[in-house]
């Protein structure tokens, strides 16, 4: 039996790529604050835990509720996918508030590396193997003017990896530890880019050409560029895949 923990499950790319898993006949654990209805339709093979993870204090007791569920004699692997983000505060730096960063790289940086952290360990324990992904972005390698926070937490998401996927393979764990660039997609985080004053986010009249131009990509077809990598074999260790090189 196979395990997908997607977390930012309600929408969007995370959303989409539960779904994909599904079809796979692959149980989902999906995480996020709000419900999906659609996917919960799905009887078995999902099951949603409501959690807002900046609340990193809950973490682990999330993850062992998470632990509770697939560990059993007849799991095979589990997939992990660190989908759940925001871009928000979108701001020049200095009018960025202190608790709204805080949140910012909780929810961004640390919460995608304890979960990752939890499971390399657990899986290792378990003598299962572990195949995850934390979802990244291009902002991660170019700064943009009102992103000083985004920017921040993908770049340190995808050295996070980098350095985690390091480790696996000096330990010949067997574990994979990826991250996937999606590209702009049509989400409601770009949606809440282009309400962006200009003031705020500089780049924000291109980003509203991208959606009158149909530039954004669909989460479905995005989603399952993600699944095919993670089910492929030879998956490369520490990679930063991007979508641009698929579609
Ligand atoms: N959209 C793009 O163009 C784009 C481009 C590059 C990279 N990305 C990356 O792709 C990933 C998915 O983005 P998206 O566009 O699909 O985002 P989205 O539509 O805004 O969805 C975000 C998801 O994360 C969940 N989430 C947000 N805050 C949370 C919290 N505190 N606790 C738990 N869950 C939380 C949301 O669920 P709840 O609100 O129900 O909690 C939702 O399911 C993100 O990592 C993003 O950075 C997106």
């Amino acid at each position: 039996m196979k395990y997908a923990i997607v977390t930012g499950v309600s929408k969007g790319l995370g959303e989409s790529i539960a779904k994909l898993f599904m079809d796979l006949n692959i149980h989902v654990i999906g995480l996020s604050r709000s419900v999906n209805k659609q996917l919960e339709n799905h009887g078995d093979l999902f099951t949603h835990i409501s959690c807002d993870l900046a609340n990193v204090d809950t973490l682990d007791s999330v993850c062992d509720e998470i632990s509770d569920i697939i560990f059993s004699e007849e799991t095979t692997t589990i997939y992990l996918v660190n989908n759940a983000a925001t871009v928000e505060p979108i701001d020049q730096s200095m009018h960025i508030k202190t608790a709204d960063l805080t949140k910012h790289v909780k929810l961004n940086t640390i919460a995608p590396m304890a979960i990752t952290n939890y499971f390399l360990q657990k899986t290792t324990e378990k003598g299962l193997q572990l195949i995850s992904v934390a979802i990244t972005s291009g902002a991660a390698e170019k700064p943009s003017y009102g992103w000083s926070a985004y920017c921040s937490t993908k770049a340190s998401l995808n050295m996070y990896i980098k350095t985690a996927a390091l480790e696996q393979e000096e330990l010949a764990t067997g574990h994979k530890v990826i991250a996937f660039s999606p590209g702009i997609m049509d989400t409601d985080m770009q949606e809440k880019i282009r309400s962006s004053s200009e003031d705020a986010f500089a780049d924000v009249e291109q980003f509203k050409g991208f959606k009158d131009q149909n530039l954004l990509k669909d989460t479905d077809l995005v989603g399952g560029v993600v699944v095919d990598i993670l089910m492929d074999d030879d998956v490369e260790n520490g990679k930063i895949y991007h979508v641009r090189n698929y579609i």
